[in-house]
Formats: structure tokens, sequence, C-alpha cells
């Protein structure tokens, strides 16, 4: 196949990226993003901050733009994301205790009622876990509203949309190794002992070159599909745009049943959160050669 989705599709799975609602006036990135993905995320557009700007007044208007491109255009989308210590809007800052708490579970009920029945996935929680060699969770202000808020939010999502697949996100969890890898592993494996409704993790891959990919990757997402979940690569990037390290995600990817498809965070280096850092798989109108590693990979499984 000649491009990255229908390649992906070979295999069944998808390939996505990360869409910007600003950018879709931009005719080269359209016509780029059209023809080679068949998986998106919003890059911001259904974080809390965008949909829910003042108490119980949801806008769904920058989150409906991305999601029409995309289903107009024949691809399906990932929600991202609905609690997060990320991206708050100002009135959800400033609340804590049991008012946060509540603000969660509505927060959570009046965005997945708007997309009830439409989407592939929902990042239900993003990043909970602090880095470092602790394993324990991040401190943020829904992580003070009780150890039990991760639970509390799968649980309001399932009942919110019971169709749509339920993930925890992260970053920094590839690396079988690491503490936080093992802190987010023992969590799944607990809700999954304990009936918390969890369909899926995310690893967000944002890599810098050198040594932040690891070979072992692989193992991680093979134990954590072991635990009864799917797992997806939902953010890559790779600082440089290594080819070899490109191809070697794919193939972890490609390697693992439960491994449902790969989304990349931007079109091309210039729409990349990461300015400087050139870790996409187009420059410009251009593909990479980090682009051609991965096509092939695709097309080699
Ligand atoms: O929309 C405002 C605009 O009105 C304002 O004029 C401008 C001035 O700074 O800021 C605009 O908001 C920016 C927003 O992106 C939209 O462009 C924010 O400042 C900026 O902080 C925000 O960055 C996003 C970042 O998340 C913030 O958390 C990046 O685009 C987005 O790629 C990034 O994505 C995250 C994932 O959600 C979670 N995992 C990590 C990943 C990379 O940081």
């Amino acid at each position: 196949a000649s491009t990255l989705g229908a390649a992906a599709a070979q295999s069944g799975r998808y390939f996505g990226t990360a869409i910007a609602a600003g950018r879709l006036g931009d005719s080269n990135y359209t016509t780029i993003a059209n023809r080679e993905f068949n998986m998106v995320t919003p890059e911001n557009e259904m974080k809390p901050d965008a949909t829910e700007p003042n108490r119980g007044q949801f806008n769904f208007s920058a989150g409906d733009r991305v999601y029409n491109w995309a289903v107009q255009n024949g691809k399906r989308v990932r929600g991202h994301t609905l609690a997060w210590h990320g991206q708050q809007p100002p009135w959800m800052q400033s609340l804590s205790g049991s008012s946060l708490r509540q603000a969660m579970i509505d927060h959570i009920n009046g965005v997945m009622a708007h997309y009830k029945g439409k989407l592939y996935a929902w990042d239900v929680v993003n990043e909970a876990f602090a880095d470092g060699s602790s394993g324990g969770r991040r401190d943020s202000n829904l992580q003070r509203t009780g150890n039990d808020w991760i639970e509390v939010a799968f649980r309001t999502a399932r009942a919110a949309d019971p169709s749509v697949k339920l993930c925890y996100n992260d970053y920094n969890i590839e690396n079988w190794t690491w503490a936080k890898t093992q802190g987010v592993y023992n969590m799944v494996k607990d809700f999954k002992s304990r009936g918390v409704p969890i369909d899926c993790v995310g690893f967000q891959s944002h890599f810098n070159s050198g040594s932040a990919y690891n070979s072992n990757f692989r193992t991680t997402l093979q134990n954590f599909a072991a635990l009864g979940v799917d797992v997806q690569i939902t953010e890559l990037d790779i600082q440089g745009a290594s080819a070899t390290t490109y191809a070697a995600v794919t193939n972890d990817c490609l390697a693992v049943p439960r491994c449902n498809g790969i989304t990349v965070w931007g079109v091309r280096d210039q729409d990349s959160w990461r300015s400087g850092d050139t870790p996409l798989l187009f420059s410009g109108n251009n593909k990479k050669p980090a682009y051609d590693a991965v096509l092939n990979a695709l097309n080699s499984a």
C-alpha cells in the first residue's frame, strides 16, 4: 500500500495523526492529512479548557470542527482528554476537594454525552503518574481529591458511553524498567482484578533522540496487553525523526496483536509542539526518510 493508513489497514490497524482545528484551512496540511491517515486525535480541541470554558457551559465548536473534518473524510476519532491536570479551565483549576470531584464527574458526563457513540476511544485520564523513581501518582488538584479519582473517572465514563473504548494515556511509560511504567501497570492490573472498566492504555511515545526509546518497549506493550487491555501508540514523535527508531517503534506495535494502531503527534515538522525538534514524518510537503521507514515496516507486516 502507498499510504500509512492503507498500509496499517493491511494488518487491521490504523495510522493516525493529531489534527489542529486552526490548520484545517491550510490545504497543504489537509491534503497530506487526508491522504495518509485514517485516525484523528484533536490536538487541543476536546480538552477541558476547550469543552467547558465556564462551569456547566459546554462548547464543542472546535472539537466538532475536527470531528466533522475527520468523519467527512472517512476517518475515526480518538477523544483527548477528559480528566487531566493540564489545560483545565481557570474555574476548574481553582476548585478542590468534593467540588472538584463533582466537577470532574459532570465534565465527563457532559462531554461524553455530546460524542456518545461517535468515537473510537477516549483518553479518560491523562498523565496521572509521576516521573522519576517513585512509581506513584503525580500530585495534582485531581489527585488531592482522593486516590480513587481515576477509577471514579473510568466508572463515570463507562456509564456515560458504553460503546467507546476507555483508555488511560501517559508518557514515559514505554520503558519497561521505569518505575512510572510499573506504577501504571500495577494500576491497570488492579483495575482488571476489581472490575474497574478500562479497555486500553495509550503510550504517548514522545521520544528524544538517543536513549529515550528502548527496544524493551515491545515487552511493555506485550505485558500490558497480557492484562487484557488493548494498547495504542498515541502521540508518537521522535526528536530528529530517526528512520531507524521510527521503524523500530512501528515494528513493536506490529509485533503485538492487541496494539491497534499508531498516531503521530502532528502532520509536518512545522505543526509540531516540539518546535525545532523536526520530530515528524513530513517536512513541508515532503516525505522524510522516517516516512519511508514506517511505510516499509507497515507493508512488511
Ligand atoms: O489557543 C491559544 C491562543 O488563543 C493563544 O493566543 C496562544 C498563545 O500562547 O496559545 C494558544 O493555546 C496554546 C494551545 O497549545 C493551542 O495552540 C497553548 O498556549 C499551548 O500551551 C498549547 O500547547 C499544547 C500542549 O499540549 C499543552 O498542554 C500543544 O498544542 C499540544 O500538542 C500538547 O499536547 C500534549 C497532549 O495533549 C498530552 N501529551 C503531551 C502533548 C505534548 O505536550
